[in-house]
């Protein structure tokens, strides 16, 4: 019943039909829904490819009907030399290409190579090929600006060349090409997600600033970490804790003499609005008598050696390591359960790391790829590291957060991890790992976010200071305001570092520093607007500057300045000396500042220039503490009136955590506004949905035009008159 897209015409569809060992082999070319297609190397190749483990729903890849015609740039399957299966698609001249995941360098990936095999890249640099994650994932952007993108659906390891056209060579069996095509590309990143799933809300006060350090050591260095916040006000909701709170690194424990009571730990950052993220490895050190190790060995939960009876040890912090294999059920929900002690002692969040899973001391940094997993039939059964390296960190989260969620049930779990897998962002949110305290880091950081957003995961952010290395005040000052209005915002640094807190390199910076971060607060029910819609629809929260005029050249390349949703755009300066002007879209973009609400905000050089894209209504708050800390008001609408004096926009609110949204117990409002033929602008409520009320609330309206800022007060619901020429300036 298949479509066998012109088989009777075999030699004139030579773009269907591949050369491989001299036999000519046409692919099977199905229909997944409009504009995407799942393309399989043969009949054979598709009835016993393997289970996906990027769908959300599985079963939705298997729901195949005969494609009517096939995606304009169509995958052709053959063997390299070694045998491995090779994916090819030629691209038009003019097509961009971007994605593949985790990846160093700029933006544009044309001409680059990378290869799909989570590694542990402490350091890494623009020549390292594999990072901790794995996206085997091309968008391509052709010149009309019209998009497609091409998803490898296999676990196995795969290398992405993008020197001439799109080639993915993949070790492992035949699997299939899922190719997507819209007219704009944020519209291909949604239908992956069609198929991929859509990130769930997190709380609230995920999206504030984190604070991090290997490690804040011993509990008293936490408290006062947490004091320094609130009495120099900087605000910040989330304070982590790295492995040095555990008793010899053994995950689920606590040093009885550093942190001995991590409950009150918790309980006295709660009363200062903070929220704790506490880390969990992989690596369970393989000591009798530890319960972890010992309830493990009892359920046979530890990745096998290739003799497949014994369990692989292989050496990580604690020393020698067992590693449970999460690609069994049971195993998953024997390691969810460990959390419900954890949690208890009031832990919020878990950190997930080393989980590509990295191996000290051995040079491919990883267990062996024969090692064994006893995974079930519905991953693709029992198979070898090599099947499922890529997806270990992946179903490790999975499990956490399955294990965080059944431990406090009327909570959104947040989840971080440092290894993943494209479909990995329904289960937590991801750092780009190990970078390093200088300005190529710096740079790098801005198109790696990107990368991630447009590979399906939008909860992404780097190591803000950079990892590796001190780096200086000039670096973090600069960092911290890029940072800052990622989605993901934390600052960390590794274990010798000197310390690299908003107020560690003195007054000055500290000043840019609670600027920045005081200004992804004040933007706060925007960011969270956006996270609500990335969780519906896909789009990512960052997004390249090309997405708002993606048939523009000159802006593929454009990877110093970022869209924040599509009414912002952030300019940023990532070099230390006097840096390239990043180029902008075409049509109206206006400058805008915070100095309303953050004194100083537009005079300090190292934080980035923010524009708002003309028709569009961005909603802010005041600066606070902590997420949870000052109601929203008044609620401050930054508005910017398109040629016609026209602007929209909304905004998306609920409790901020718990689940009440799921059952209606939210709130989305519109804003319009309008131009009089005096020249008086108009701001009315268009549009108030759902059951989530937050009382009356006053508003502010801040209208950007040519002149300058102007603002006016007003009550929500009520209409608002702003006339420029009478109202407040604000300067
Ligand atoms: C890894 C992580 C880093 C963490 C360190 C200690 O290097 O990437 O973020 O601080 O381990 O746990």
């Amino acid at each position: 019943m298949l479509y066998r897209p012109f088989l009777p015409r075999v030699l004139a569809a030579s773009s269907l039909l591949v050369m491989a060992a001299g036999l000519a082999q046409a692919q099977i070319v199905s229909s997944l829904s409009q504009n995407i297609w799942r393309i399989d190397a043969s009949e054979e190749a598709r009835d016993h490819a393997l289970p996906s483990l990027s769908f959300a729903d599985p079963g939705a890849r298997e729901k195949f009907t005969p494609a009517v015609a096939p995606p304009r740039e169509v995958p052709t399957f053959d063997r390299d030399a070694s045998g491995k299966v090779r994916v090819h698609l030629e691209i038009d001249p003019g097509t961009s290409l971007y994605g593949t995941g985790e990846v160093p360098g700029p933006l544009l990936r044309n001409g680059r190579t990378s290869v799909n095999w989570n590694t542990d890249s402490y350091g890494y640099g623009i020549d390292t090929p594999s990072l901790y994650q794995s996206h085997p994932w091309v968008l391509g952007v052709r010149a009309d600006g019209s998009a497609f993108g091409v998803l490898a659906d296999t676990t196995w390891r795969t290398a992405i060349d993008l020197t001439q056209g799109i080639t993915i060579v993949a070790d492992g069996p035949e699997f299939p090409v899922i190719v997507f095509e819209a007219p704009h590309p944020e519209m291909v990143v949604r239908r992956l997600t069609q198929l991929i799933g859509r990130i769930d809300l997190p709380p609230l006060w995920a999206l504030g600033y984190h604070q991090c350090r290997y490690s804040y050591f011993p509990d008293a260095r936490v408290r006062e970490i947490a004091r320094e916040f609130r009495e120099r006000k900087i605000p910040c909701d989330v304070i982590w804790m790295d492995i040095d709170y555990m008793k010899g690194y053994r995950c689920f424990t606590f040093d009885d003499q550093h942190f001995p009571d991590p409950a009150a730990l918790n309980a006295d950052l709660h009363t200062q609005g903070f929220h704790t993220v506490w880390m969990i490895d992989p690596g369970i050190k393989a000591e009798p008598g530890y319960s972890v190790f010992d309830q493990g060995s009892g359920a046979e939960a530890w990745v096998q050696a290739s003799d497949k009876s014994t369990p692989f040890k292989g050496e990580v912090w604690p020393g020698a390591c067992v590693f449970p294999d999460f690609t069994s059920a049971a195993v998953r929900a024997w390691w969810a359960g460990l959390y419900k002690d954890f949690l208890a002692k009031g832990i919020d969040g878990v950190w997930n790391d080393m989980n590509e899973p990295a191996v000290f001391k051995v040079e491919s940094k990883t267990m062996p790829e024969d090692n064994w997993h006893r995974a079930d039939d519905a991953l693709g059964g029992p198979g070898p590291h090599a099947q499922y390296h890529n997806v270990y960190g992946m179903l490790m989260v999975k499990a956490t957060r399955e294990g965080v969620l059944a431990a406090n049930p009327d909570k959104r779990p947040f989840v971080l991890s440092r290894a993943s897998f494209t479909g990995g962002h329904r289960y937590g949110a991801a750092w780009t790992g190990d970078n390093v305290a200088d300005w190529t880091h710096l740079d790098w950081s801005i198109p790696m976010t990107l990368n991630l957003g447009l590979s399906g995961q939008p909860f992404a952010g780097p190591d803000i200071g950079g990892f590796v290395g001190n780096g200086d005040a000039a670096l973090y000052k600069r960092w911290i305001g890029i940072g800052a209005l990622l989605p993901f915002a934390r600052g960390h640094t590794g274990k010798e570092n000197i310390d690299k807190e908003p107020w560690a390199f003195g007054p000055e910076v500290e000043a840019t520093a609670r600027r920045g971060i005081e200004r992804r607060y004040v933007l706060m029910p925007y960011i969270y607007s956006l996270f609500w819609k990335a969780s519906k629809t896909g789009s990512p929260v960052v997004m390249p500057v090309f997405f708002a005029d993606p048939a523009n050249p000159d802006l593929r390349a454009e990877d110093d300045a970022f869209l924040l949703g599509d009414a912002m755009l952030v300019r940023c300066r990532t070099t230390p000396g006097a840096d390239r002007e990043p180029a902008m879209p075409r049509g109206l973009w206006r400058k805008f500042d915070l100095r309303d609400r953050i004194p100083g905000d537009h005079t300090d050089p190292d934080l980035p220039e923010l524009y708002i894209r003309g028709g569009t209504i961005i909603p802010s708050g005041p600066v606070m503490q902590h997420t949870g800390a000052t109601p929203l008001e008044p609620l401050t609408l930054i508005v910017c009136p398109d040629l016609n004096g026209r602007a929209q926009g909304g905004m998306y609110e609920d409790a901020g955590e718990g689940f009440a949204y799921r059952a209606g117990a939210t709130r989305v409002v519109g804003y319009a506004v309008t131009r009089t033929r005096e020249g008086v602008y108009v701001l009315r409520r268009t549009a108030e949905e759902g059951e989530y009320k937050p009382g009356p609330r006053s508003i502010r309206v801040v209208l950007v035009t040519d002149e300058g800022m102007f603002s006016a007060q007003g009550l929500d619901g009520v209409s608002i008159e702003i006339d420029p020429a009478k109202a407040r300036r604000i300067d």
